[in-house]
C-alpha cells in the first residue's frame, strides 16, 4: 500500500508575515497521508519551528550537487538535513529550463540529497512541443534514466517521483486524469517490481476541484502543488482528498 503524499511547493513567494499565516492555516495531518511544504530557503527555519509539533514535513526546493566549499550562493544537502529538512525537490522544470540544469546535474543533486538521508522528490515532465511531437514518454524515460544510471534503480525507487507536464504548470491547464495516469503507468513500468511502492505524484495546476479525479487513478499517489499550496484552505482541501 502506498501512502499518499501531498507536497506544497511555495516557489519564490512569501514574507515572514505571510509564511506565519500560511503555516497557521495548514491542515491537521491524518495518519494515513503524508503532507510536506517547501518554503523558500530563508523561511525554512521559521516553518520548521512553527511545525515542530506537527507531522507535516518540511523540505527545500533545490539543493547543491556539491558537498561544501567555494560555491557562492549554494546550499548543501547536509545543511538542509542539519536544520531539520526531510525532503528536497530536485529537477523541477523551472530549474531545468530557467537555470539550465542538465539531466546529469539533476542526477548529481539527487545523489547529494540521498547521501544526506533527505528524500528527493525527482521532477520529470515534457514541454508542450514535446507532447505535440509525440515525445512525452521518451522525454520522461530520458530524464528518469539519467538518474537511474547515476544513482541506481533502488535509490530512485526509494525516492518520490513527480510527473509535472511543463505545459500544465501555473497555466490552469491540468493534464486530464487519463493523460496523467498514462505517464504514471509508464514510469511505474520503467521502475519494474522494485517500484511497486514508489510514490508517484502529479503536479501542474492541481486544485481542490480537480484533485479527486487525479487521486482516483491507480498510479497517482498524491500531488506536488504550486499555486494552490499558497492558500491554506485550498491546500487543506487537497490534502483531505488524498
Ligand atoms: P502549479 O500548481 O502552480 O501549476 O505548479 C505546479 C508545480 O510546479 C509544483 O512544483
Amino acid at each position: 500500500m502506498r501512502r499518499p503524499l501531498v507536497a506544497g511547493n511555495w516557489k519564490m513567494h512569501g514574507s515572514r508575515e505571510s509564511v506565519a499565516a500560511l503555516v497557521a492555516g495548514l491542515p491537521q495531518v491524518r495518519l494515513e497521508v503524508d503532507v510536506a511544504v517547501f518554503p523558500p530557503y530563508v523561511y525554512i527555519p521559521q516553518v520548521l519551528e512553527a511545525l515542530a509539533d506537527s507531522a507535516i514535513g518540511v523540505g527545500a526546493q533545490n539543493v547543491s550537487e556539491q558537498r561544501q566549499g567555494a560555491y557562492t550562493g549554494e546550499i548543501a544537502a547536509d545543511m538542509l538535513r542539519d536544520i531539520g529538512c526531510r525532503y528536497v525537490i530536485v529537477g523541477h522544470s523551472e530549474r531545468r529550463s530557467l537555470y539550465g540544469e542538465s539531466d546529469q546535474q539533476v542526477a548529481d543533486k539527487f545523489i547529494a540529497a540521498g547521501t544526506e538521508g533527505l528524500i528527493p522528490i525527482l521532477c520529470v515532465g515534457e514541454t508542450l512541443v514535446q507532447r505535440e511531437q509525440g515525445e512525452t514518454l521518451a522525454v520522461i524515460a530520458r530524464q528518469l534514466d539519467a538518474v537511474i544510471a547515476a544513482a541506481g534503480l533502488e535509490a530512485v525507487c526509494a525516492a518520490v517521483i513527480a510527473y509535472e507536464p511543463v505545459w500544465a504548470i501555473g497555466t490552469g491547464k491540468t493534464a486530464t486524469a487519463e493523460q496523467a495516469q498514462q505517464v504514471h503507468w509508464a514510469i511505474r513500468q520503467r521502475l519494474g517490481a522494485t517500484g511497486e511502492n514508489t510514490r508517484l505524484l502529479y503536479g501542474g495546476s492541481v486544485k481542490a476541484a480537480n484533485a479527486a479525479e487525479l487521486f482516483a487513478q491507480p498510479d497517482i499517489d498524491g500531488a506536488l502543488v504550486g499555486g494552490a499550496s499558497l492558500d491554506s484552505a485550498e491546500f487543506g482541501e487537497i490534502c483531505k482528498l488524498a
